[in-house]
């Protein structure tokens, strides 16, 4: 056993070093090195990867990793962040992976892929050298593009655009804490894509706003919100609004 799976070993907590030790004792003929610039980390094989190829030397990702209590003596069941307070938030402090393929929330409304979210790159091309300010198309070797995942479900809720006077949290009663309310008529046809579960997010919708909230302003993380594509729906009216010329 070489010196980095040792080392790995003794840090063996540590997500990134699982690969590794999973590695050493199913694949002795992969090393490091090997495993570490396997095609399937970038493009084209990566787009046609399947979960279990990638967890088959990655299932640490999958793995409970949240720890009962903080260095400083915090329980982590007794704290609950901003984004963890809709209503729909459930079960245990839990790590990033899980939230978005194993919870029983992730599982019934999506349908997340290793991929959809790592969608590889050019190896050679990691960075720019020198670093550059300007908005240069390169990026990080683990990096995954946010602009064109994260944002799609943790962007601002766009009440402008909506025509809605205030903000989704300040008007939500007046609203009867509903969605449907106006969205059983309007933008119905959506969520036509591989990885959201549409009719189960419907059935949540009708139960509870903040199933819909949840990807729609209520866990956002940007200040922004995400131009969706503007679906023809049954009944649409002709006259198209100026900020939905570009959308399609
Ligand atoms: C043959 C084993 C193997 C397979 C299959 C594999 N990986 Fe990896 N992966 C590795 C190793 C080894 C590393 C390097 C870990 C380190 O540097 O500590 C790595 C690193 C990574 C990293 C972190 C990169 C970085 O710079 O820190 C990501 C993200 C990743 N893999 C995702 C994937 C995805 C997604 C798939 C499936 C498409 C996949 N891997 C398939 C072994 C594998
Ligand atoms: C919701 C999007 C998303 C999905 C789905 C996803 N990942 Fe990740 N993954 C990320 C992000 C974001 C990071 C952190 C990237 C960074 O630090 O630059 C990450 C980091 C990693 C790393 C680096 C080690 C670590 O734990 O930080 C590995 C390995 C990895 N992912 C493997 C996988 C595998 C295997 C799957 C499928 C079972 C998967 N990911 C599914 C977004 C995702
Ligand atoms: C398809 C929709 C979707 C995408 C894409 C997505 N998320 Fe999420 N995210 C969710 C949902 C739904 C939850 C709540 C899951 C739960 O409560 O079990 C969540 C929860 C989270 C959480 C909270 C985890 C916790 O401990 O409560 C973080 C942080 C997060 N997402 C960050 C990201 C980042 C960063 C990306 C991009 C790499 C991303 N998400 C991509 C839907 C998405
Ligand atoms: C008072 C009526 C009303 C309510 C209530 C409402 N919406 Fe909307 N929503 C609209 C209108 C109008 C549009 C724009 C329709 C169009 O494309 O012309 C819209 C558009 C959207 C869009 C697409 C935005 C884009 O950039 O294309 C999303 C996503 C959305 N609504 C989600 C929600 C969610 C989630 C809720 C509940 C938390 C909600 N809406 C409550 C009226 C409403
Ligand atoms: C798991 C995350 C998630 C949940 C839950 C969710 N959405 Fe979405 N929504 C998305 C994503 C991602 C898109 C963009 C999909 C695409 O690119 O076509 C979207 C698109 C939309 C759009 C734009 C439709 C169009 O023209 O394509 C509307 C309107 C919308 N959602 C309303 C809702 C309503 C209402 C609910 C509750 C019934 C809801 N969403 C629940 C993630 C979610």
């Amino acid at each position: 056993m070489n010196k980095t799976v040792k080392q790995c070993r003794h840090f063996f907590q540590l997500a990134l070093c699982y690969p590794l030790l999973v590695m050493a004792e199913n694949n002795p003929a992969l090393d490091y090195e090997q495993a570490r610039w396997h095609p399937l980390h970038f493009k084209p094989a990566i787009e046609t990867a399947t979960n279990e190829q990638c967890l088959a030397c990655h299932q640490a990702v999958l793995q409970p990793q949240v720890k009962a209590q903080s260095p400083a003596g915090i329980q982590s069941k007794t704290v609950l962040a901003w984004y963890q307070t809709l209503t729909v938030y459930a079960g245990e402090q839990d790590t990033f992976h899980r939230r978005h393929l194993v919870t029983p929330l992730a599982k019934e409304l999506m349908n997340l892929q290793c991929n959809t979210c790592h969608q590889g790159h050019d190896p050679r091309e990691e960075a720019v050298i020198p670093p550059t300010s300007a908005n240069a198309t390169f990026t990080l070797r683990k990096t995954v593009n946010p602009e064109t995942t994260c944002l799609k479900c943790h962007g601002q809720f766009n009440a402008q655009l909506m025509g809605l006077p205030e903000p989704w949290h300040q008007i939500r009663e007046i609203m009867g804490d509903n969605c449907l309310l106006c969205h059983a008529t309007i933008r119905t046809t959506r969520h036509q894509v591989n990885y959201l579960n549409s009719e189960a997010i419907e059935k949540a919708g009708q139960k509870n706003a903040d199933a819909c909230y949840g990807c729609h302003g209520g866990r956002a993380w940007y200040r922004i919100s995400y131009p969706y594509p503007r679906h023809p729906w049954p009944g649409q009216s002709q006259y198209v609004p100026d900020w939905a010329k570009d959308r399609h």
